[in-house]
């Protein structure tokens, strides 16, 4: 499915950037109540909340010196209707999403067409290593979210239906959108009522538009639905509290009414409530700062989203083109980019040297973005030197394993990481597993280490007389020529030096995610080399590895 705008269609431009905001008089209302210290989830629940007198009523509990706050929060909560979500893909923001909504005080059905996977989910099993997400899959399993592969019930029973199946990246550099027009078409044959349909997976610009087109031409009148894009922020190994906790919520919607309701689901994040709730899930807003909702057209949101990651990317492929520019000036990278990042219009965040960004979204999002420009006649050829860059910096951490080991055949390594990042077990395109394939193609055998994914990536990379998942860090090291660090697991920057001296059979640490102060290791008798920073070499060591 191409995502380019049709030019014959009319509809296709004639919706562009129609979403703006509520009437006035609703904006005056909303104000005037803010102002008197209400806070509202919504400006509906704001309406049904006047409408049912309990306006009245609680300033009258207020003259009894009754905490507003608590009588509103029981009134609302008292009279608003959790509504009925269903999620389509259970994956690692579908699942995270049900899991999430059920957590906000709403009515959930998970799908996805997996069975097997809906079987683990019905039996408790998560399936995928997240924090937070176990204990909240015991709360809420099976009495606020339910999980089945029928779409058809899960279409019938629910108001909004979020689609946050996979959308990979296709041999063209395109987002293969094959999965969301799936489900688009199967969503259509069902629709007997209003529902809004929500894009929660990543899309290009216009996908909006061939879904819309896509459930017409099944025969479903316009007026049966709308198609909003909401787009999905979550960082895999903090996507609970990221969901819960966002920085900005993104509706993008060119219809008042699927507006509302999506302002009506995040009510509970947006008014402020879910965070009065003393079990609720720790992050960063609260009840005084709750997270904003940022209203905008659907093509403007499907853009934030693919802009929003091309961004990071961006960042990361710069920090690492500058790390390189550190070691040939023999600079330190991690006092550059702590330089540049006090400065507030730049920030210190993605500022992290390493062996370049990796991941199921950055990889295939950058591409899909640098191809939809293209389709659209806008040259984005900067993003071709981020992806190069980032290819780049893989090769540059192989050449520092072999400077360090001059030869590589027959080496016996340690790897510290698989997953593309810590506190997460997805290995899609990780950096760590493309580094071990290229390390076990020199001929070097390897005994790898990770938390969680260690599972997942021997069914890509088998055991072997190769390869060996050890049981530990320790297990790991024992006699290894070299240590190499891969993944930014916490528990990886705190190893215990003295013991991981005497394991090794040489003292040699390469980390590609600068977990440690190379004086720190040299104290402890290591050569350590890591990005961006000069290399820190224990004379000794290095004579008895050239030996
Ligand atoms: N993973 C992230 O960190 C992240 C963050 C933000 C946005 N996103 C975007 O969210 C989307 C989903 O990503 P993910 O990582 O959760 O993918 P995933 O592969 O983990 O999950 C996708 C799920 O969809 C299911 N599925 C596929 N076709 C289906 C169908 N026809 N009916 C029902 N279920 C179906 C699959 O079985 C799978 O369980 C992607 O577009 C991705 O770019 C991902």
């Amino acid at each position: 499915m191409s995502v380019a705008a049709d030019p014959e269609d009319a509809d296709a431009t004639r919706l562009s950037g129609s979403a703006g905001g509520f009437s006035s008089l609703e904006g005056i209302i909303d104000f005037s109540l803010r102002e008197q210290g209400f806070v509202l989830p919504s400006f509906s629940a704001g309406l049904r909340f006047i409408a049912s007198g309990a306006w009245l009523g609680a300033l009258q509990y207020s003259k009894h010196q009754v905490s507003f706050d608590s009588f509103y929060q029981r009134e609302y909560l008292s009279m608003s209707n959790p509504i009925q979500i269903a999620v389509v893909g259970s994956g690692y923001v579908g699942l995270v999403a049900a899991m999430c909504f059920a957590e906000m005080g709403h009515e959930v059905i998970c799908v996805d067409n997996d069975e097997r996977k809906v079987a683990a989910l019905q039996g408790g099993d998560t399936l995928i290593h997240e924090n937070h997400l176990p204990e909240l899959l015991e709360r809420y399993r099976n009495t606020r979210v339910r999980f089945t592969t029928d779409l058809a019930e899960a279409t019938n029973e629910c108001a909004a239906i979020f689609i946050a199946v996979g959308t990979p990246q296709s041999d063209s550099g395109d987002a293969d959108l094959s999965y969301v027009e799936a489900v688009a078409s199967e969503i259509a044959r069902h629709i007997t009522s209003y529902k809004v349909i929500v894009e929660k997976s990543t899309v290009p610009v216009y996908t909006n538009e061939w879904i819309r087109r896509v459930i017409e031409r099944n025969g479903v009148n316009r007026e049966m639905f709308d198609v909003v894009s909401n787009p999905e922020f979550l960082r895999e190994g903090t996507a609970v509290a990221d969901f819960l906790h966002p920085d900005r919520i993104v509706v993008g919607a060119d219809s008042e009414r699927a507006a509302a309701l999506l302002n009506d689901i995040y009510a509970p994040l947006t008014g402020g409530d879910y965070y009065k709730n003393r079990d609720a899930i720790a992050g960063s807003c609260t009840v005084a700062a709750p997270p904003p909702l940022l209203q905008t057209s659907t093509k403007s949101a499907e853009i934030i989203k693919h802009a929003s990651n091309a961004f990071l990317a961006v960042k990361i492929s710069f920090i690492n083109a500058v790390s390189n520019l550190c070691e040939a000036a023999d600079a330190d990278v991690e006092q550059v980019a702590r330089g540049i990042g006090l400065d507030s219009r730049i920030g210190p965040k993605f500022l992290r040297p390493g062996i370049g960004y990796g991941g199921s979204c950055f990889p295939k999002d950058v591409a899909a973005f640098r191809s939809v420009a293209e389709q659209m006649g806008v040259d984005f050829n900067m993003l071709s030197e981020v992806e190069k860059i980032n290819a780049n910096q893989k090769k540059r951490f192989l050449s520092k394993v072999r400077s360090a080991l001059w030869t590589l055949r027959g080496k016996k390594l340690a790897v510290l990481g698989l997953a593309f990042k810590g506190e997460t077990d997805d290995i899609r395109e990780s950096p760590a597993i493309d580094l071990v394939e290229m390390l076990l193609a020199e001929g070097c055998s390897v005994a790898a280490y990770d938390p969680a994914a260690m599972k997942r990536t021997e069914t890509e990379i088998p055991a072997s007389a190769q390869m060996r998942y050890a049981s530990s860090v320790e297990d790991a090291a024992v006699d290894a020529d070299a240590l190499l660090i891969l993944t930014d697991w916490p528990e990886f920057a705190k190893l215990d030096l003295r013991k991981l001296n005497a394991t090794l059979r040489y003292p040699i640490v390469i980390d590609g995610r600068n977990l440690y102060d190379p004086n720190v290791m040299l104290e402890h008798g290591f050569t350590y080399m890591s990005i961006g920073r000069p290399a820190a070499t224990h004379v000794r060591d290095q004579t008895a590895v050239l030996a």
